[in-house]
This record gives C-alpha cells, sequence and structure tokens, in this order.
C-alpha cells in the first residue's frame, strides 16, 4: 500500500515527463519538416515564378505548359544523368521565328554580344530568344526520389557530362542553329589563345548544324583589345572555315571592343556598322 502510494507519483512523474519530451521531440520534427518544407517550395517557386514571369514577356505562349514541358526533363532524375534529348518536349512547346540574316552567334563575347543586341535591334542572339531567355544566368536541378526542383548544390558546367544545365544549353543551341538562315554572325574573343575552341557550343554544336543553302554566309566578328592575342589568320579559324559546309561563304574581321560600342549607338545602321 504504501510503497503503492510512494511509486505512483514518481511513476506519474516519469510518465508526464516522458510525454513532454516527445511532444517537444514532435513540435521539433514539425519545425524543422515545415522549415525545410518552405525552402524546398521556395526553390521551386523561385525558378518557376522567375520562368514564368520572364516567359510573359514573350507573347503567344503558354507559359505553364512549357514550364511542365521543361520540369519534366530534370525533375526526380539525378542531375549529372539529364540527357540532352530530355528537354527535347520543352524544344518542342518553346518554338520560335527565326530572324533570318539576323542571328548572332558568340563564344567567351557574352558581356559584349548581349550589350551590343540589348541596345540595338540589328541582331538577335539565343538569348534574345524564349528559348535562351527563360533560363539564361540560371541554376537548377532535380533530385533522384524528389519532386523539387532545386537552385542550389546543383553540379557545375563540367563536373560531369551530363548535367541538367549543360544539357539544356546543347539543346537549345542545336534549336537555335536548326533554325539559322540567310547570313549569319558570330562573335568570337580575339583576346584568348584559341577563338575556336574545339570544346565550345559554338564549334561543337552550332557550326556542325549551318547546312547550305539554309544558312549562305558566315561572319565572324572577332572581338579585339588593345593588345589582340589572336587574329583572323590564327590557326583555329582555319578549322572553322573547313568545317563550314561546302557553299557557305565565309568572312573574318578583326574589330576592337570600342568600335563595338560605337556600332551599339541608335545613328548608326544596322549593317556595315564594321
Ligand atoms: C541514367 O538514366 C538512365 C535512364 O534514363 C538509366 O538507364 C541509366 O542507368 C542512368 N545512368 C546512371 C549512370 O545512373
Ligand atoms: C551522356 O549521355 C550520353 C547519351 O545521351 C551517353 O552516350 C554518355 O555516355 C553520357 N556520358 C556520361 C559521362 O555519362
Ligand atoms: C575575351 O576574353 C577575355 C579573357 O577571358 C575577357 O577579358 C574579354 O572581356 C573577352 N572579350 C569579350 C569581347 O567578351
Ligand atoms: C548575304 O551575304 C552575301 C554574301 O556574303 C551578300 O551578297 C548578301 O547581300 C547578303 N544578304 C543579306 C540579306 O545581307
Ligand atoms: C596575326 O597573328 C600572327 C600570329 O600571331 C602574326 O604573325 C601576324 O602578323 C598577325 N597579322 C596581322 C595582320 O596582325
Amino acid at each position: 500500500m504504501e510503497s503503492v502510494e510512494y511509486r505512483s507519483p514518481e511513476k506519474r512523474s516519469r510518465r508526464r515527463c516522458c510525454i513532454l519530451s516527445v511532444v517537444a521531440l514532435l513540435l521539433f520534427v514539425i519545425i524543422v519538416a515545415v522549415v525545410l518544407g518552405l525552402t524546398l517550395r521556395q526553390n521551386t517557386d523561385t525558378l518557376q515564378q522567375t520562368f514564368i514571369a520572364r516567359c510573359k514577356e514573350f507573347e503567344g505562349y503558354d507559359c505553364e505548359k512549357i514550364w511542365g514541358a521543361f520540369e519534366q526533363a530534370y525533375v526526380g532524375r539525378d542531375p549529372c544523368n539529364v540527357s540532352v534529348e530530355a528537354y527535347d518536349p520543352f524544344i518542342a512547346v518553346a518554338h520560335f521565328k527565326p530572324a533570318c540574316n539576323r542571328m548572332m552567334f558568340w563564344s567567351k563575347a557574352k558581356d559584349v554580344v548581349h550589350d551590343f543586341t540589348e541596345k540595338r535591334d540589328c541582331f538577335v542572339t539565343l538569348e534574345d530568344t524564349l528559348l535562351g531567355y527563360l533560363l539564361d544566368g540560371l541554376t537548377w536541378c532535380g533530385k533522384e526520389g524528389s519532386s523539387e526542383t532545386f537552385t542550389t548544390d546543383c553540379p557545375g558546367w563540367t563536373d560531369c557530362q551530363n548535367n541538367t544545365v549543360r544539357s539544356f544549353w546543347t539543346r537549345v543551341s542545336a534549336a537555335f542553329a536548326d533554325a539559322a538562315c540567310g547570313n549569319v554572325t558570330a562573335m568570337l574573343n580575339g583576346t584568348i589563345a584559341i577563338p575556336f575552341h574545339p570544346a565550345s557550343i559554338f564549334a561543337s554544336i552550332e557550326v556542325k548544324r549551318f547546312d547550305y543553302p539554309r544558312v549562305r554566309s558566315l561572319d565572324v566578328i572577332l572581338v579585339t583589345q588593345e593588345n589582340p592575342v589572336s587574329n583572323c589568320t590564327h590557326a583555329s579559324l582555319k578549322d572553322l572555315q573547313r568545317e563550314l559546309d561546302k557553299g557557305i561563304t565565309y568572312s573574318c574581321k578583326e574589330v576592337t571592343e570600342a568600335h563595338i560600342h560605337e556600332c551599339s549607338s541608335p545613328e548608326k545602321p544596322c549593317g556595315g556598322c564594321w
């Protein structure tokens, strides 16, 4: 009797303490889950929101459908095992009208070329079309067993060959080059050792898709600075000429970066500024 009365409050308090810690643990787990869930949601939301907002700047597209076609390429997948072809459904819905004679390709000259095409309507780069505009400058990937989109801790460009972002740019670059028509222009960098690098997207994907007579000419603008490292006689540009489809007219011109900035001025004519 005595022992029972003695034991029972202690038992009760032990039980209460136990219940309290279980409740605390549960609360902790719930809070962690909510915070984690919110963070993950935010990741998907941020990329999706940016994507949809950028898409809406273009008229006549079903942006939700394009997002769905894009997302299916990588969601739930190992971010190092996303094939170039996984983006085919995205290409199919994000169709664009090529601008013959005004298509501008570039390699290692991104800032200069975009500064120019933003100010003047003369040329159109991939990043000026829906295909390239939606994800320019962004990083994203999925994860096996997850339906989320991540924007951090994604493999970098050279971490693995078939990564989410690189496969995307390979696919959209191919689509852009497949649509190239008439006279096309390419801005290459004359301050680097190899202006036409075989591993670049321009060399490995785009040039290979320039078919004559769809493409009639390729005009290379080699952007130089005060002390050019390479010029139009560079061996890699000889390789470029050799790789071009027979019938395509080739030209190369060295143009200083300062002159290109001058050509951005609205008083300058679109053609023949360089
Ligand atoms: C990559 O994904 C494909 C399925 O799409 C699968 O067959 C293959 O085993 C995966 N490769 C690796 C290295 O995980
Ligand atoms: C990348 O994917 C291609 C097929 O799309 C495959 O042939 C190649 O082996 C893959 N590369 C790596 C490193 O997994
Ligand atoms: C060419 O590459 C150099 C070195 O990476 C860089 O400093 C320069 O801005 C590039 N030129 C253009 C036109 O982007
Ligand atoms: C395209 O290039 C060819 C040869 O380089 C030139 O004769 C022609 O006038 C150009 N056409 C346009 C529309 O610029
Ligand atoms: C072009 O570069 C080569 C090798 O660097 C040099 O020998 C040649 O004089 C340059 N040509 C011109 C026109 O600047």
